[in-house]
């Protein structure tokens, strides 16, 4: 059982999608066992820039590596500004990054011309926080679900794939055939753009804060029907939010980001029982309680913590070091290059927290 599902039992709710197995998209077998020769995206130095006038630049994200293993959920968290989404746009290139490389299967998605990233775009899906507004409210639900497949060429399927892809999400096909997003709750909402998400068969859905604006218990049903999801179509998450909680309950791996860049890259128990790099223990330490952390408790922990600087002048060297305790000399002068500290375990920090490391990590890297 999953701490999702646990989750979902604590609040009282099934959290199940439907019964059956039927697969409305044709692909049989439960998720792959993730594993880290199996890449399905690579990011390489992914670069986004925006231009903020007078000439200046928003450095929204900065040089960014990062693998995501095929069957994984990897979360990807840090506070509001620090480039959550345009990470996850910039995978589905949408705008093209302004610098560096994302790879789907081996594949450069940057080096593609515009018809094969046609081609390859109903692999990755992206779902979004608010699903009300990201409905078009006069459309039925069943005309929403099915419009992916009339754009790429498919929409003699429609009514083969649009009823099972309902049914698999919670909805049933009958019932929303007439209806329209307003008559349907936020959680109901989420579904239907899970199933939109669903049809054209992905292998990557990355997820954007898709369950910040619901209801707790609604927000353990939509986790549970994700990890349905990604058992019965075999997907890989990426799974953005700033809820920490709901990370930790989700996800395989963490990538904590901050101002642009990535600190620290962990499976999620090791990185949330030991951080390692200062950033990720003040946010790790700043949940009270996993089970009962409410988003007053978050808001009260991003004041102690300060202001992040702005990412149009970002400051030299280590990104964190205007509010990190450990901060020296040299994280003004140079950028920390991120490193390998214990087995899968990342962190980009000159004065990593390796005191009091797992019982499996290697003696502590040199630092020169
Ligand atoms: N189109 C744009 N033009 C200019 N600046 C942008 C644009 N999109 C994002 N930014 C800026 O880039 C930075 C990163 O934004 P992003 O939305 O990726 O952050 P986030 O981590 O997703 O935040 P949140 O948790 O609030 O959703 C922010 O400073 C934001 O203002
Ligand atoms: S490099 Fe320096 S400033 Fe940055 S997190 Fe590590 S100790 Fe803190
Ligand atoms: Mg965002």
């Amino acid at each position: 059982m999953t701490p999702a599902r646990v989750a979902a039992e604590r609040a009282g709710t099934d959290g199940a999608a439907a019964e059956g197995t039927a697969d409305p998209v044709g692909r049989p077998g439960p998720a792959p066992t993730p594993g880290a020769d199996d890449v399905v995206l690579r990011l390489r130095d992914l670069v986004v820039e925006f231009p903020a006038g007078g000439g200046r630049t928003v450095h929204a994200v900065s040089g960014i590596n990062l693998e995501v293993r095929r069957g994984e959920t990897l979360g990807l968290v840090g506070e509001s500004g620090c480039g959550k989404s345009t990470t996850g746009r910039a995978i589905m290139q949408l705008p093209r990054p302004t610098g560096g490389s994302v790879e789907f299967e081996g594949r450069d998605l940057a080096a593609l011309s515009a018809a094969e990233l046609r081609e390859v775009r109903p692999k990755l899906q992206m779902i979004f926080q608010d699903p009300i507004s990201s409905l078009n409210p006069r459309r039925r639900i069943p005309d929403i679900v099915g419009d992916p497949l009339v754009v790429w060429g498919r929409g003699d399927e429609r009514a083969r794939i649009v009823p099972e892809v309902l049914s698999a999400v919670g909805l049933d096909p009958e019932q929303v055939a007439d209806r329209r997003p307003h008559q349907f709750s936020g959680g109901q909402c989420q579904r239907v753009s899970i199933a939109r998400a669903l049809v054209l068969d992905p292998e990557v859905l990355i997820c954007d804060e898709p369950v910040s604006a619901l209801d707790v218990s609604v927000q353990a049903q939509i986790l549970n029907l994700l990890e349905d999801m990604k058992a019965r179509y075999g997907l890989t998450l990426v799974f953005i939010a700033h809820d920490l909680g709901v990370v930790r309950n989700i996800s395989d791996r963490v990538a904590v980001m901050y101002l642009g860049r990535i600190c620290e890259v962990g499976t999620t128990e090791a990185l949330f029982d030991h951080p390692v790099h200062p950033y990720t223990r003040l946010l790790v330490s700043s949940i009270p309680s996993m089970e009962t952390v409410t988003d007053a408790d978050l808001e009260k922990a991003d004041r102690a913590r300060g202001e992040m600087p702005s990412p149009v002048d970002p400051p030299s060297g280590c990104r964190f070091r205007t509010r990190c305790p450990l901060a020296t000399e040299r994280c003004a002068a140079e950028e920390p290059p991120m490193r390998e500290v214990a087995p899968g375990r990342f962190t980009a920090c000159h004065h990593p927290l390796l005191d009091s490391p797992p019982p499996d990590s290697p003696p502590a890297p040199e630092d020169a």
